[in-house]
């Protein structure tokens, strides 16, 4: 079933050096079915216009699909109203501005507690708010086998003035997942914001963000097979509201005038200048391929990932990372005494894409106490012969470093 869903990716389709693409980083970016090329091109070629501002019919056109693809988002992730969905460049534009929006809520001494798995970009727009408002980042500790340490967080919140809490919902380097709806709990009980990074999450997990019981939840298309350029802020309408808009400017206003500015309603106070409409609409086309994909696609996936992490325990010279069986997406690991740098350039030579290096969470390292390491990771599209090629070219690597 996999080969098939493979067929409808053309990037997937094609040898390096000889080798036929073995794509094992679906965690940086998917590769993006036919479907949501062909959705860009023909908006492009048939309808293309600014959306909101023109009386013309190709306006209407184009305002009626980009705001039908905020529909699709709402129901997508369970929100209650479309106006929570907010289009940003990506998770990492959706994370700074949230944090911006929040500064004049933050006073000095207030806590922001940070995940130590997250990202940088849900790490340094927590320190940039930290510094404009005087609130201080306090990261929460993982346990020795590279969870969230519940134990440590729940003091942490008895203990500390805790005004915002930043998760990540999965780990974009060791693919550990977070119970955001109990985490979230704890969190409200001390009456804490709850801000979810799901880039990770999203492609992979159901996600109703009114379950999660989160107040933010934000991700990137291009991690969900669709185009990049184009991510999404969600937060409930009376948290989202309170924000104040780091974009200003066209689009976003209600009236403007030498004497001051008011600003418009929500999505659109959110949403200055004009959007990435084609994006949006490629992402439109990503939701509906996601949508009709069978159950037993994501059940695949995990196969595949169990899969992945069951060959890789089975090497001696294999270190893995918190590889555990309820993991999302991907897998960490590093050849005992290699660098991971060479070993990703010799799966290169074979046609096997992975991605080596701190992967943008240096705080993991450091708890790790490793420069960098080795990550594969997975999606809808990728077989079982993947992962046999893979290992074949790790075990061809390990004889050639040895
Ligand atoms: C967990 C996580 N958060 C944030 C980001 C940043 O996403 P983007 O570069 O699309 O803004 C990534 C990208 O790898 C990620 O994996």
């Amino acid at each position: 079933m996999n080969n098939d869903l493979k067929a409808l990716f053309p990037a997937l389709n094609q040898t390096l050096d000889g080798y036929p693409l073995c794509y094992l980083d679906t965690a940086a970016t998917s590769q993006k079915p036919a479907q949501v090329l062909e959705a860009m091109d023909s908006f492009y070629r048939q309808h293309n216009a600014n959306v909101h501002r023109a009386a013309h019919q190709l306006s209407a056109r184009a305002t009626s699909a980009y705001e039908t693809v905020r529909d699709s988002l709402k129901e997508f992730i369970g929100a209650a109203q479309s106006n929570e969905i907010i289009f940003t460049s990506g998770t990492t534009q959706s994370i700074n501005m949230l944090a911006w929006g929040l500064t004049s809520q933050l006073h000095q001494g207030d806590v922001i507690l940070v995940d130590s798995a997250a990202h940088h970009a849900n790490i340094v727009p927590w320190q940039e708010l930290a510094k404009r408002s005087g609130a201080e980042v306090v990261p929460i500790p993982l346990t020795a086998d590279l969870r969230l340490d519940i134990q440590a967080y729940q003091k942490q919140l008895d203990t500390l003035p805790v005004r915002i809490v930043a998760l990540a919902h999965v780990s974009n380097v060791l693919g550990t997942v977070n119970d955001i709806k109990a985490l979230s709990a704890m969190a409200k009980a001390k009456g804490a914001l709850v801000a979810v990074d799901g880039a990770q999450a999203i492609a992979h997990h159901k996600v109703n963000v009114v379950k999660l019981g989160c107040d933010f939840y934000s991700f990137s298309s291009h991690k969900m097979y669709g185009p990049s350029g184009v991510g999404v802020l969600w937060g409930c309408y009376q948290e989202l509201d309170k924000l104040e808009p780091m974009l200003t400017g066209g689009e976003m206003i209600d009236t403007v005038s030498f004497d001051g500015t008011c600003f418009g309603q929500l999505p659109n106070r959110l949403e200055a200048g004009t959007p990435p409409i084609v994006e949006v609409i490629g992402l439109g086309a990503a939701l509906k391929f996601i949508k009709e994909l069978p159950v037993e696609a994501f059940d695949h996936e995990q196969q595949m990932l169990n899969l992945l992490q069951q060959r890789l325990a089975q090497l001696p010279q294999v270190e893995l990372y918190g590889a555990h069986q309820d993991n999302t997406g991907a897998v960490a690991f590093n050849l005992k005494g290699e660098h991971h740098q060479d070993v990703g350039i010799l799966l290169d030579q074979q046609g096997i894409a992975i991605r080596c290096g701190h992967h943008c969470a240096q705080p993991l390292m450091q708890i790790m106490q490793i420069s960098g390491c080795c990550r594969a990771s997975v999606g809808v599209y990728t077989s079982r012969e993947d992962i046999d090629r893979f290992i074949t070219a790790l075990e061809d690597a390990i004889d050639l470093l040895g």
